[in-house]
């Protein structure tokens, strides 16, 4: 692993240029989109592509995302664009949605993970959308953290996983969504959903009834198993406590939470529930959009506190409320307490 001074960008048209050649150049920088900061690199070109996997200790069988900024960069990357892709591209692009399609042939394998499909998004952050035209190519990008751990939404939160293994951040403020781009596929007439997003079921159902929600969305993935999103099998999100979901009433939660007043070393996440303990309670936020928007800080937020355990109350599973819990249950390794 080279040791970078890692520059911090603005997103001054000077500093998008800087890093539009960077990644001309076939380095990594680390760009801000709506969803979470992503971690960049030319996708047509491996060498550059395989710079991100060493960034950030990423298994090599787990696919990248490309990045294009006008859907005439569509072309050069999929052989196959199924209606109801275009569909959904009228509806929801630019924005937090990811289609995975059959790939060209000009896409490396490196970038689709070895699959012969490629994820695509037009993110609709207007500084990645510049970036990706400064550089003139499509830009694979997973989101820039050190793999297993949160993403991250601000650009403090990139530098505290990627500094000194990337030459530059471009900082463009806290990320809108909060959780990543919701992913898809399409099989026929349907569509399946790999990995929930702010574009959410409801919002897929008006393209088409036949929305199938992948196994992978609420179950674990055993290693056995084939993932559809390989993404999905690995551990996630998690910061270095135990987390634990924690379903049940406010008067439950309060009984419960009293056995542990005495303990120093646990957190509780609630929305935006009052507890009566004495043990630190961060608010996530009362909708699902402010949950989703705060998620990835507050466990962040954890490890500052170094609680050794966190438990987090069920968020409400509607809307992007269903990405929450994808990540929740991700960052919990599926423990769930039952009250
Ligand atoms: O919002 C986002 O999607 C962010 C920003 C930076 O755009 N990116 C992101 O990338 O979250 P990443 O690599 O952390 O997550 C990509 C997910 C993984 O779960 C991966 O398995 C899945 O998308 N994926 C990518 N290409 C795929 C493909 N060809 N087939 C199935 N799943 C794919
Ligand atoms: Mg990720």
């Amino acid at each position: 692993m080279s040791d970078y001074k890692t520059l911090m960008l603005s997103d001054r048209a000077e500093d998008i240029e800087t890093a539009a050649e960077l990644l001309r150049n076939g380095e990594v920088v680390a760009i801000p989109t709506e969803t979470v900061y992503g971690l960049a690199a030319d996708a047509m070109n491996e060498h550059a592509v395989e710079k991100i996997f060493e960034a950030k200790g990423r298994p090599s069988d787990n696919p990248l995302i490309v990045h294009i900024s006008d859907i005439k960069m569509l072309s050069q990357l999929v052989s196959e664009i199924p209606a109801n892709a275009l569909r959904c591209a009228e509806k929801f692009w630019p924005g937090p949605l990811t289609m995975v399609m059959p790939k060209g042939d000009k896409v490396p394998s490196v970038t689709s993970g070895g699959l012969e499909t490629v994820g695509v998004r037009f993110p609709s952050h207007k500084t990645a959308q510049k970036i990706i035209s400064a550089c003139g190519r499509p830009l694979a990008a997973p989101s820039a953290n050190i793999s297993g751990s949160p993403s991250p939404t601000t650009a403090k939160h990139v530098l505290d996983d990627m500094n000194e293994r990337i030459p530059a951040i471009v900082d463009g403020g806290d990320c809108d969504v909060g959780v990543e781009s919701t992913v898809i596929c399409f099989e026929g007439e349907a569509i399946r959903l790999l990995r929930p997003g702010f574009v959410s079921v409801q919002q897929l159902r008006e393209i088409t009834e036949n929305v199938i929600i992948d196994k992978g969305v609420l179950e674990s993935i055993g290693e056995a198993e084939r993932a559809k999103s390989p993404g999905m099998k690995y551990k996630h999100y998690s910061p270095k406590a135990q987390v634990y979901i924690i379903k049940g009433d406010t008067e439950s939660i309060d009984k419960y939470f009293s056995a542990y007043a005495e303990d120093g070393d646990i957190a509780v996440l609630s929305g935006d529930q009052e507890i009566s303990c004495d043990i630190p309670v961060i608010h996530y936020g009362s909708s699902s959009e402010e949950q989703a928007h705060r998620l990835f800080s507050v466990l962040r937020r954890c490890d500052e506190l170094s609680a050794v355990r966190v438990f987090v109350q069920c968020p409400d599973t509607e809307g992007v409320g269903l990405a929450v819990y994808n990540r929740l249950l991700r960052a919990a390794a599926f423990r769930i307490i039952e009250l």
